[in-house]
């Protein structure tokens, strides 16, 4: 897909009720009405309903059911992320693939999609299921020149902005579980990790990945995964647009990121523990081997969890894991 799909593709969603005679489009990007008939094709090929009609010209009549990188930048206005935008039919996982960029010295802003992931990671070594042309799986390649101890603010913040897009997509209500797990009704919709190469005072690089379960069936996963699983499609029994949701979320993630790049950490932790439905509840956490038992009674400057033991002591969670207790 190259960057006259793009403006195809922009000149429709700018003006959606239009049709466009080839001549327009050849017009404004300089090139010929035969060129543009060929990018027609391509686009309807990946997947786009663009109809065609005698002596009026192409309109877009809706979207798409298959991510496309030139749909998903067409629909993004932002500065950072999605300066460049791959869409992968199937890999590994798009965590491997952006690091592989990222030593190679690629800028930031990189996002690395796959509409099938055969071995996804969650965090601490577990796997991410990733149903085949069904969820957002892709990871963004950031340098934030940040110091490691500095980095759980980048899921905080991926989480806050991934929250705000699809409330504000969906109207659905989310809630953030620590450290950056987003639920509905207490069902996991949305999964962060983040890897770094990191010196001792200066990092590299983040990879961070996101899923997020868009259109996914409970039929779609693993027996032992379905009374805790969740997707958009689960929660309001409709199907989304995928390149659409896409550029959302890139778009408040870019918003945020350089808002905190901009203004400092603050008014982003504050959400997140407004939002954060861990706080008050008694849990149990698991540090290294230590497994113990106590109330998150905060969320830290950096982004990590304080938690109050059962014994009154105060212990602080970057990252780990968390279980809830049953009230
Ligand atoms: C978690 O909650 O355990 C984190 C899940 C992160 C999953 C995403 S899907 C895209 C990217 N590629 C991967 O292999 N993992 C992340």
């Amino acid at each position: 897909m190259s960057n006259i799909d793009v403006e195809i593709l922009r000149s429709f969603y700018e003006n959606p009720d239009n049709y466009f005679s080839g001549e327009d489009i050849a017009r404004k990007l300089g090139l010929s009405r035969t060129a543009i008939w060929s990018h027609i094709q391509e686009l309807k090929a990946a997947g786009l309903p663009i109809e065609a009609v005698p002596n009026l010209g192409y309109k877009l009549l809706g979207q798409s059911p298959n991510l496309i990188a030139a749909d998903i930048k067409a629909q993004l206005n932002t500065r950072i992320i999605g300066r460049e935008v791959l869409v992968f039919q199937e890999t590994d996982s798009t965590q491997r693939i952006v690091e592989q960029f990222a030593r190679d010295g690629v800028a930031e802003g990189l996002v690395v999609f796959a509409e099938n992931q055969k071995q996804g990671k969650g965090r601490l070594g577990r796997k991410w299921v990733s149903p085949a042309k069904s969820g957002l799986w892709f990871s963004t390649l950031l340098r934030p020149g940040w110091r490691p101890d500095k980095v759980t603010r980048l899921t905080v913040l991926a989480a806050v902005a991934i929250m705000r897009a699809i409330e504000n997509e969906t109207g659905l209500e989310i809630e953030i579980k620590y450290p950056n797990d987003l639920m509905i009704k207490g069902r996991k919709l949305c999964g962060i990790l983040a890897e770094m190469l990191t010196e001792v005072d200066y990092v590299q690089y983040v990879v961070l990945g996101i899923g997020i379960n868009v259109n996914t069936l409970l039929s779609d996963y693993p027996d032992e995964i379905q009374p805790i699983v969740t997707s958009l499609r689960i929660a309001t029994g409709e199907i989304f647009g995928r390149s659409l949701l896409a550029a959302k979320v890139l778009s408040s993630l870019d918003h945020v990121y350089r808002e905190v790049q901009n203004k400092g950490f603050s008014t982003i932790a504050e959400e997140w523990s407004d939002r954060c439905s861990t706080l008050g509840k008694k849990i149990t956490a698991i540090f290294g081997n230590e497994k113990v038992r106590g109330t998150a009674i905060a969320i830290d400057e950096e982004g990590a969890l304080v938690i109050q033991m059962d014994d009154g002591t105060i212990k602080t969670l970057r990252g780990g894991d968390i279980t809830l207790e049953k009230e």
